[in-house]
């Protein structure tokens, strides 16, 4: 594979359109592109196509019209048969969690590493790891449906980022957690992003915006605007504000 050079963006979005055949248009002309290592927010009401942009990464949903590559791939080229090789390695925490309801807490969080073909004893000692970061290690043996809102999200959360994913698209990620947990998971997330993976978060959170020094894009009427980090503001008002 060609994408591991440090020049090929890890997300390339080039006039991308998305119209729903019975709804509206959702996104117009998105031009954009994520760096390997990147970390970004993305904005916007409720409604703005947040999910949508997101859905458009993980084909769960094919853009109306224009190209968008991941890992240096044209989404339009990649067979049917290709794409699960492709979402391995792509982590995401779905707005809607999508757990698999027969399978325990510990079976949803291990079974990218299973589907990965890493060796029991390893599987158990991350799974184990990361339920005790998230708070669910009393929770390891429970099904999904029997568990709190709060409690589906952060087993959503140990699942996407288990694998150490090249890409991670979370949504919404910390809607149904309180203050201290919400602030743990960004601390999982940057810690994942100083190992590499780059990051694209959906959320509403202003608090947490507000401490995470990150870029946004922001989706208004189908519109796209790329917000600098604070700190990148602040230095260019510093410097005479010139690009
Ligand atoms: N599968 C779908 N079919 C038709 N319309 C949809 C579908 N998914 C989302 N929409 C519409 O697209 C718009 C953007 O939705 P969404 O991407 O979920 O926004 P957000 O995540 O920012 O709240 C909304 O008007 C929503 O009703
Ligand atoms: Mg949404």
């Amino acid at each position: 594979m060609q994408d591991n050079a440090d020049n090929i963006p890890i997300v390339d979005f080039h006039r991308v359109h998305l119209k729903y055949d019975q709804g509206p248009t959702v996104l117009k002309n998105l031009e954009f592109d994520l760096k390997r290592g990147s970390f970004h927010f993305v904005t916007g009401e409720s409604g703005a196509g947040k999910t949508s942009l997101l859905s458009l990464m993980y084909l769960d949903q094919r853009p109306t019209s224009g190209r968008i590559q991941i890992f240096g791939q044209d989404l339009s080229q990649v067979p049917r048969s290709k794409i699960p090789y492709l979402r391995r390695r792509i982590g995401v925490v779905f707005q809607d969690f999508r757990l698999l309801d027969h399978l325990t807490t510990f079976e949803n969080v291990a079974l990218p590493l299973w589907l990965a073909g890493m060796k029991e004893a390893e599987i158990r000692r991350r799974v184990n790891e990361m339920l005790m970061w998230v708070g669910l290690e009393r929770n390891m043996r429970a099904y999904p449906p029997v568990l709190a809102g709060g409690e589906k999200q952060r087993i959503a959360i140990a699942r996407a980022v288990i694998n150490r994913p090249d890409l991670l698209l979370a949504d919404e990620p910390t809607g149904n957690v309180d203050d201290e947990m919400a602030n743990r998971i960004m601390y999982l997330f940057n810690e994942l992003n100083k190992q590499g993976t780059t990051l694209l978060i959906a959320t509403h959170n202003q608090e947490i915006i507000r401490r995470n020094d990150k870029p946004r894009f922001h989706l208004s009427k189908g519109n796209l605007e790329y917000i600098p980090a604070p700190s990148q503001m602040y230095a260019a008002q510093t410097q005479g504000g010139t690009r």
